[in-house]
């Protein structure tokens, strides 16, 4: 799978070590930055991931910030995205299985490296059950067209 990536300052270190275990798993990773330790403003990120989610440059994207949010809240302005901040694995799975979200965002200053990972590797495992559910996501999606 192609995964875009985006981050603010709080969040380098830990998005070496996602991009580390994304590679092992045989995914291409593309990194939207920022790269750079220096304060930034995480909206910028939040929407060049969410833009590369929606155009189809890559399949799924993942945003860290301190906290997931603000990063997250900038992604779900792009119409489109689906993106759900995810502390522990059971929101991930449901995040995928429920809601079919196709950003996740996580917070480094939630959550350790290890716990991050098994987020992670849920969310990417974890296929989106369809059926009742499909049309709760539909109905979801028909609000961006009424703010057309
Ligand atoms: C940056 O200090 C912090 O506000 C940001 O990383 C994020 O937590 C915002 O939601």
């Amino acid at each position: 799978m192609r995964i875009g990536i985006g981050n603010d300052h709080s969040a380098l270190e830990l998005k070496a070590e996602i991009i580390e275990l994304l590679e092992a798993r045989g995914h291409e990773v593309v990194d939207y930055g920022t790269n750079s330790a220096e304060s930034c403003d995480y909206p910028i990120y939040g929407e060049k991931v969410g833009r590369a989610v929606v155009s189809g440059e890559v399949d799924k994207g993942i945003l860290i910030c301190g906290t997931g949010l603000g990063i997250s809240l900038a992604a779900n302005k792009v119409k489109g995205v689906r993106a759900a901040v995810c502390s522990d694995p059971f929101t991930a799975k449901m995040s995928r299985a429920h809601n079919d979200c196709n950003i996740l965002a996580f917070g480094a200053r939630v959550v350790g490296a290890e716990l991050a990972k098994m987020i992670v590797e849920t969310w990417l495992d974890t296929e989106f059950e369809g059926g009742r559910h499909q049309r709760r996501v539909d109905l979801i999606m028909d609000i961006e067209k009424k703010e057309d």
